[in-house]
């Protein structure tokens, strides 16, 4: 019996390492409510991500729609693509090409904020890229090590270099613990400044990964509203023909 509760016990704490990682994530802070920021998420992904990932089952006149902006706004200062208003936000990269320059293509992000469990992971992961003269585009990320993507907000966030502490325990042969960042070299933004940013991408990830979700939270709060006024209709009703009983 106590080997079984000891087993039970080790099982669920390498789940939790295995789901926890060597980083803790960050909450995003995302919030679908906030549409200025999901406009500014869209620009900043047509502007630094569109390049090699797709969202192929967004549409383009879908976000305008969902985002309040215009076919005008989308088409002339979002869709750099060439791609028609009422389709599906592909990229002109082709998956072979990624394998080409970068070693790996880069996969379509449409449900990433669902299989990664959600935005926070994305939200953690573009704050997680630090130097590391190893790789071959020389970035490395703490949360997705060995992640073949550069880091491509690096204007705006400056570089980093992580420090490592030596494995727990001083085992020789284990891996070395993340320690903290290091700003090595400033960026155009100031930190909290790239945390709105990363912010609003993660934002916007999390809306491509459910439009539909946008909706549901503007219909959920007229089906509160109604059941609040059928309940009291309800219970009024009932003290009427009650009333007569009695
Ligand atoms: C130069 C091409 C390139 C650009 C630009 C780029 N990425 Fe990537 N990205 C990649 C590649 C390649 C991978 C695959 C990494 C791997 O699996 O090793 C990736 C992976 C990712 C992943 C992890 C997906 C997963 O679940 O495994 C996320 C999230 C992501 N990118 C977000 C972004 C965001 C947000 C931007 C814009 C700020 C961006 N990327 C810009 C190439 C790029």
């Amino acid at each position: 019996m106590k080997k079984l509760i000891a087993l039970a016990f080790s099982l669920v704490a390498s789940l939790a390492q295995a789901s926890g990682g060597p980083t803790q994530l960050q909450s995003s802070g995302a919030d679908l409510s906030d549409q200025a920021s999901l406009q500014r998420g869209a620009t900043l992904f047509m502007n630094y991500c569109m390049g090699c990932h797709s969202l192929k089952y967004l549409r383009y006149s879908r976000m305008a729609a969902d985002l309040g902006l215009t076919e005008e706004q989308v088409m002339s200062s979002l869709n750099f693509t060439g791609i028609k208003f009422g389709e599906q936000m592909t990229v002109a990269m082709k998956p072979a090409d990624g394998d080409k320059w970068i070693g790996k293509a880069a996969p379509d992000l449409s449900l990433t904020a669902r299989v990664r469990g959600s935005s926070d992971w994305i939200y953690t992961y573009l704050k997680s890229f630090y130097r590391d003269p190893a790789r071959p585009l020389g970035w490395n990320n703490v949360l997705f090590p060995g992640a073949s993507m550069p880091n491509v907000l690096w204007e705006l966030q400056g570089v980093q270099s992580a420090v490592f502490n030596a494995p727990e325990g001083g085992h020789a042969g284990g891996a070395p613990v993340f320690s903290h960042f290091e700003q090595a070299q400033p960026g155009r933004l100031k930190p909290e400044e790239f945390n709105q940013v990363a912010r609003d991408i993660s934002n916007f990830l999390q809306y491509a990964a459910e439009p539909a979700g946008l909706k549901r939270q503007q219909i959920g709060v007229w089906v509160l509203l109604f059941l609040s006024v059928l309940t009291i209709l309800t219970w009024l009703l009932k003290h009427e023909y009650w009333r007569d009983v009695h």
